[in-house]
């Protein structure tokens, strides 16, 4: 078991885009793998983006429902997602992310989506998401392209998150 920091937004690694991850069943890629889903777990989170613990390679973990009452822990790992469709129908919903603590807004994005991804050894999926799968997806998803949920938000609501944060966590 080995919990990582998680990095605060606007430290680096949280914008860069990640790379690919090439050698698949590996024993780095599952060290990351399982740093990712303690560390998710221990903060608590529901989905955890590697470069949000300062590895930029294109590899998330989520478990949507753990939190709700009676659920039980059901993780997924997405290595190397790409988006094949996303639906012109889209929903509100307000995010936070563990990178922006205490951070919130509404934000609008597509409703539905087709995903392609890999897990651990290299097998292949193509599944449809919609409603806060697609949307928590989407989230971790644009950590790997180095984007944060509040680049959604005007300039101005923008400028005062990052304020706050450099002053509670960089001053
Ligand atoms: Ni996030």
């Amino acid at each position: 078991m080995s919990i990582q920091r998680i990095l605060i937004y606007p430290e680096d690694c949280l914008k860069k885009v990640a790379q690919p991850i090439q050698d698949f069943g590996t024993d780095d890629l599952k060290t990351l793998v399982q740093d990712l889903l303690d560390s998710m777990y221990d903060a608590p989170g529901v989905g955890l983006a590697a470069p949000q613990i300062g590895v930029s390679l294109r590899v998330a973990v989520t478990d949507v429902n753990w939190r709700s009452e009676g659920a039980e822990k059901q993780h997924q790992v997405w290595i190397n997602p790409e988006f094949l469709w996303k639906s012109e129908k889209t929903e509100i919903t307000e995010e936070g992310c563990l990178s922006l603590p205490d951070m919130y807004a509404d934000i609008e994005r597509p409703s539905a989506l087709r995903l392609r991804w890999f897990d651990v050894v290299g097998n292949v999926f193509e599944e449809d998401f919609e409603g806060f799968q697609a949307v928590a997806l989407q989230h971790e998803f644009d950590h790997l392209d180095g984007k944060v949920f509040i680049d959604y938000v005007s300039a101005l609501k923008r400028r005062m998150m990052v304020k706050k944060l450099k002053k509670k966590y960089f001053s």
